[in-house]
């Protein structure tokens, strides 16, 4: 190997650096409906990833195949160097146990169209239930967390209420700090906004824009253009289980290369 005298810092610039989220070939049927037919993604750390992509095409599927809510028939997906579901075994993959599969998911928030707080308990209760109860944080430290990340999306007022008395965009942001509680190196967002009464969408994606420049790792399926545009490190286009074209957000929105892309983006305009 030939080691260069110095290192400049346009070469640590070009270092390459290991993706936190590597997916390769993932297939997924669910019996004989072939849904994912060999995606291929790699996300690196601090990167965030819009996925775009008609009704069916499979994004809900492939965000749930990341947390391994749904198992895969082919291929693989590694988060932060490990593969989901799976440990090679003197050679062979052997499924993981619960438990294991427990703690990889540790790493990866997910946020759904629906907020599915539990309704009897408040915000905090919400907020710090899988930290203290699942992953065994003291609730000092859970309830000091909850009150920092509540207070980073202005909801520290709320800590005390329950979800019943907030609105659908204030519900949608606890449910974004309930997922970060974790401390997940990935968030999986999966259409956030789409249940959401149109005046409360802004103040969601708002949030969603202040964690993206804070450097989190984010995957979001959204059909909200501006965002792709204004966020996103790159545009994922989805069709049929196929990644069908994808790039910087000035090209694919801006100069979309495939008849599908086209016409799925004329809808928006
Ligand atoms: N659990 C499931 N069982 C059977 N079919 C499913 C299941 N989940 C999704 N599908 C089907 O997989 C296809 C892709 O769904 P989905 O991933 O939700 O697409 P998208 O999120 O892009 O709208 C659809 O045809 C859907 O009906
Ligand atoms: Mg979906």
């Amino acid at each position: 190997m030939n080691i260069p005298a110095t290192i400049t810092p346009q070469m640590i610039e070009a270092a390459p650096v290991a993706p936190l989220v590597v997916a390769r070939n993932v297939h997924k049927s669910f019996d004989r409906l072939e849904v994912l037919k060999g995606i291929d993604l790699d996300v690196s750390p601090g990167e965030v990833v819009v996925i775009l992509g008609p009704s069916g095409s499979g994004k809900s599927t492939f965000l749930r195949c990341i947390n391994h809510l749904e198992a895969i028939n082919k291929g693989s997906i590694f988060v932060d160097g490990e593969q989901i579901g799976y440990r090679l075994k003197n050679d062979r993959l052997e499924k993981l146990s619960g438990n294991a599969i427990a703690r990889q998911r540790r790493k990866i928030g997910m946020v759904f169209q629906q907020f599915n707080l539990y309704p009897h308990m408040t915000v905090l209760q919400n907020i710090i239930e899988a930290p203290v109860g699942i992953h065994g944080e003291s609730r000092k430290a859970a309830t000091e967390n909850a009150m920092l990340l509540l207070d980073r999306v202005g909801l520290s007022a709320k800590a005390g209420s329950y979800p019943r008395h907030l609105s659908g965009g204030q519900q949608q942001r606890v449910a974004i700090v309930r997922a970060l509680a974790i401390k997940p190196k990935l968030m999986l967002f999966d259409e956030p906004t789409s249940a959401l009464d149109p005046e409360l969408v802004g103040e969601v994606l708002s949030t969603m824009r202040d964690l993206a420049s804070q450097g989190l790792t984010m995957i979001v399926v959204t059909h909200e253009i501006g965002f792709a545009r204004e966020a996103a490190d790159r545009v994922v286009f989805m069709d049929g289980g196929h990644i069908v074209e994808q790039g910087r957000p000035e090209d694919v929105l801006g100069k979309p290369q495939h008849p599908r892309t086209q016409a799925f983006l004329s809808r928006f305009i």
